[in-house]
């Protein structure tokens, strides 16, 4: 959460400091702020509460001066209310000459709080952010070395943080510190900049470097220098960004959301590219890390991930477990770690997450990795903390993903659950080759037919934009469809704000049927009727029940499949598929019935209330 940015260069700060905070506004958006050097009037601080669009405008009214180094922030309130008060930056000193922004929380706030107190430090807000400010305007006051002072405040401070520094007596450097939150370093020609993501700065330039844990960055504008917290230097490894910055505007779209659902057969496709050859078997160079006697030998696999990124673990677990036969569990990262679980040399930790900085995500990798196991990571972000911290990376290429709401990052990792579940199946040799080569040669049919759900979705245009007063709507899926039904109804709770629940269709009758009167409506994912493993006439069976108790059944089936259309008030067709693959497709109808639906209540899809993009608190 909060999205940061730092600017040291020739070009206007101000400019540079918006534009990053723009693209970085989906980390959070209850208040932004910024603040410059000038090199006539000092250190210069504006900052609003609410969207980004606000700051600007009390921008555009009272002009900032001409500066070349500054920082800005955009907020997801932890401490204090999001207000223009709370808003970042904040200011430290008797003189108030330090500016500050900070992305986490600092859990030991109050103590050094109630320490600057003592000294009779007057505090102007409610946040945990402040502390540190003071406490480096006191460092540096007593010590005069900005960098010795910022140093000795980030070694005291516990908890998740990434923070920016500048002071007007020091206006060539900005100062940074990461622990547990991330952190970018942008490199230029006579500029650098620092972001949460490379986002931040991709406009300007796409070399760039990731920060490691507990490191500090001296950034001017013709030199980057890492230390470690205990003042080690630090070789850093540059990378290239591998996207442009057109990939993270709209491109023409309605929202964000719009835009990146129709990425999907690109997402789908990018991620499969040189991964599976003409006989359709897969190749994963990038697990060179887990060798071929490991992958033999394992005796369990454990997926953590949050939120959507879950439900993409669910649909791997079905299928590693049927093609490679491995026993899988899935875990909410936030869940797995507290409960002291049972791990060895032979469990492998598979992390799911599109931002890679999922704090819960992070600690439950963190801890796995503590007691031995090794962790495979399935990330959509280049140089994020989890595909560093972990022994090996899938990447997704589903590029930057900007709407809060996960549509392109679920069918990418989706995507790549399968290839791993096939490549497993291949080195455990637990599919015959014919199989095997089937099942790849289909995965790169998969974009074509996502490509067709996404040419057909007028009914479900047409059925959100009806269904936009709905107090409750309900998902049934079996199977693979069950996790697809959990997140059809995530994406309309975080989206339109209404009651929604995805069930287990075989666990209707044990309770939630109650829960169905007179006109509920309920989306039924219906199983391929041409795979005799499946579950559709039992699905078809569960129909009968919710509907002879007066629910208004929406299903979703398989092209062909004209028995549904007797059971259900609307049926939405998707192409024919193996039952594995089917969510890939079936998903993308909810996708877009929660896009409609919260359009027409006249919501904001890109930005629902409440949530920030990239959770990293825990
Ligand atoms: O970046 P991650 O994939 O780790 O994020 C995990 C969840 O926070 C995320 O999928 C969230 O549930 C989305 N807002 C759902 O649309």
């Amino acid at each position: 959460m909060c999205g940061i940015v730092g600017y040291v260069g020739p070009k206007s700060t101000v400019d540079v400091l918006i534009g990053g905070l723009r693209r970085l506004e989906y980390r959070g958006y209850d208040s932004a702020g910024v603040s410059i050097i000038s090199p006539l009037g000092g250190l210069e601080t504006r900052k609003k509460a609410g969207k980004l669009a606000n700051l600007e405008a009390s921008i555009t009214e009272h002009q900032l001066p001409i500066s070349h180094i500054g920082i800005g922030h955009t907020r997801w309130a932890t401490h204090g209310a999001p207000t223009d008060g709370n808003a970042h930056p904040h200011l430290g000193g008797e003189h108030q000459k330090l500016s500050l922004i900070h992305n986490g929380i600092i859990e030991n706030f109050a103590e050094l709080k109630a320490e600057l107190v003592a000294y009779g430090t007057k505090f102007a807000s409610e946040t945990d952010s402040e502390v540190a400010a003071h406490l480096i305007a006191r460092e540096f006051d007593a010590s005069g070395d900005l960098p010795t002072a910022f140093a000795t405040v980030v070694n005291r401070l516990h908890g998740a943080f990434t923070i920016l520094v500048i002071h007007e007596d020091q206006p060539d450097v900005v100062l940074a510190a990461r622990r547990n939150a991330p952190l970018v370093i942008g490199l230029g020609d006579g500029e650098n900049f620092l972001g949460s993501d490379v986002a931040a700065f991709v406009e300007h330039t796409k070399r760039a470097i990731s920060v490691g844990q507990d490191e500090i960055v001296i950034l001017r504008a013709d030199s980057v220098e890492v230390r470690t917290f205990d003042g080690k230097p630090v070789v850093s490894e540059e990378f290239t960004v591998d996207w442009d910055a057109s990939a993270a505007s709209k491109g023409g779209w309605s929202s964000f959301m719009a835009k990146e659902i129709a990425d999907q057969p690109q997402a789908v496709a990018d991620t499969l590219m040189g991964r599976i050859d003409s006989d359709g078997l897969v190749t994963l160079e990038e697990i060179d890390g887990l060798d071929e006697a490991a992958i033999r030998s394992l005796e369990r696999i454990i997926i953590v991930a949050c939120g959507t990124a879950s439900y993409a673990g669910d649909i791997a677990k079905y299928a590693i477990e049927k093609w490679a036969r491995v026993p899988v569990q899935v875990e909410l990262s936030h869940e797995f770690r507290y409960r002291d679980p049972i791990l060895t040399r032979n469990t492998l930790i598979v992390a799911i997450s599109q931002s890679g900085e999922t704090m819960d995500t992070l600690m439950a990798t963190r801890f796995a990795k503590d007691k031995g196991a090794r962790v495979l990571a399935i990330c959509n972000t280049q140089g994020a903390t989890l595909a560093r911290e972990s022994d090996a990376v899938i990447y997704t290429h589903a590029g930057p993903e900007v709407a809060v709401a996960s549509t392109k990052a679920l069918t990418a990792q989706m995507t790549a659950g399968y290839l791993l579940a096939l490549f497993l199946a291949q080195v455990r040799q637990t599919l015959p080759a014919i199989q095997l080569s089937a099942f790849g040669k289909e995965l790169l049919k998969m974009p074509a037919r996502v490509t067709r759900v996404l040419d057909n979705l007028d009914d479900v245009r047409a059925l959100g934009r009806e269904m936009s007063n709905a107090k409750s709507v309900l998902f049934l899926g079996r199977n693979v469809g069950f996790p697809v039904a959990m997140e059809g109804a995530l994406k309309l709770k975080e989206l339109a704000y209404i009651h929604a629940e995805g069930f287990a269709a075989g666990e209707l009758k044990h309770g939630p049927i109650a829960l169905i009167e007179e006109g509920q409506p309920v989306i039924v994912l219906v199983p391929s009727p041409r795979d005799a493993e499946t579950l559709q006439p039992k699905v078809i069976s569960n129909i009968q029940e919710i509907r002879a108790r007066g629910a208004k059944v929406i299903a979703i089936a398989e092209e062909g499949d004209t028995a549904v259309s007797d059971y259900a008030e609307h049926v939405i067709y998707i192409p024919q598929s193996a039952s594995m693959f089917a969510p890939i497709l079936s998903v993308i109808p909810l996708q877009v019935f929660a896009l409609e639906l919260s359009t027409a209540k006249g919501l904001d899809v890109d930005q629902p209330r409440n949530l920030a993009k990239s959770v990293t608190v825990e």
